[in-house]
């Protein structure tokens, strides 16, 4: 079983970040300084999926632009004698052949995904939401991949989360099977408390068979009066196995301004050369 490509939804109107996105694309914004769809496409990869089809909103050409090569800055560093910054442009343009599709309205995560059908083919994929950014080797997208792959069927991920939160989420109900995996009974999306399943709720990391398309095709408005993911792979329960992976690493949900300066605050705790400055600075305001 081959993984044709990766999907990483980047469209939307980023209203949570205004006044910045009025101008900078949400995806663009960065944790430390690096954006958070480089990390998306990082994490494609380095579980080896080179090819990575973006799907943005009408005028943000800006985040398929930032993974083009620009001869005149790499020339510049390179006079500078700034090799260790030429290979991060280097890399960067390289990491992944990216492709882009336009979602012209946003009717929802499922019908974004609906509309890479086109380029995805008829072939298993990989979809990275990149407000979940997961800090983790191998990466959590290639680990399930493999699962996908071993068991020939779709994988989602998953976390526990505080009862609160579950009904901003995709809830499973789900039985344990070992080993971080878990056996999908049903999905979801938005619960009201009283209509959780679990408290497993799920993670934007999925490696879905092309028959969601299908389903995606059929599927109505659900939770938000948006064309929901969940409810398409919720359909591919009478035909396919879907397992959840309770994945081990840290994760921040990085679509709230609070959520994104945690992943920086964390990130730069894991960076030797920030991470002193930090905790001084933190004890110091303390
Ligand atoms: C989407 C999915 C949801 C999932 C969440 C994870 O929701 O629809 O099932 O739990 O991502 O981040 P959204 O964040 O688009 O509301």
């Amino acid at each position: 079983m081959n993984i044709g490509a990766a999907v990483i939804p980047a469209a939307g109107l980023g209203t949570r970040f205004l006044p910045t996105t009025r101008s900078v694309p949400k995806v663009l914004l960065p944790v430390v300084d690096v954006p958070v769809i480089h990390l998306a496409v990082a994490e494609a990869a380095a579980a080896g999926i080179g090819r990575v089809i973006v799907i943005v909103s009408p005028g943000q050409e800006a985040v398929v632009d930032y993974f083009r090569s620009i001869p005149a800055l790499e020339e510049a560093l390179e006079r500078r004698g700034r090799g260790d910054l030429l290979d991060l442009m280097i890399e960067t343009a390289g990491m992944a052949e990216i492709e882009s599709v336009v979602q012209d309205e946003a009717l929802g995560l499922g019908q974004a995904v609906l509309t890479s059908r086109p380029l995805v083919g008829e072939e298993p994929f990989a979809v990275i939401l990149p407000d979940d950014v997961i800090w983790r080797t191998p990466p959590t997208i290639g680990v399930m991949a493999e699962m996908a792959r071993k068991m020939d069927a779709n994988v989602i991920a998953v976390r526990e989360a505080p009862s609160e939160m579950l009904s901003s989420l995709g809830v499973a109900d789900a039985a344990p099977i070992g080993g971080h995996l878990y056996n999908v009974r049903g999905l979801v999306e938005k619960p009201k408390p009283e209509d959780a399943p679990s408290n497993l709720a799920i993670v934007g990391r999925y490696v879905l068979m092309p028959e969601v398309f299908e389903l995606l095709e059929r599927t109505e408005p659900g939770a938000v009066g948006e064309i929901q993911l969940t409810d398409a792979v919720a359909g591919l329960l009478s035909s396919q196995r879907v397992y959840a992976y309770r994945f081990p690493g840290f994760h921040v949900d990085v679509g709230t301004p609070s959520g994104l300066l945690k992943a920086s605050i964390y990130e730069s705790l894991q960076r030797p050369t920030l991470a002193r400055e930090i905790k001084t600075w933190f004890s110091d305001l303390a």
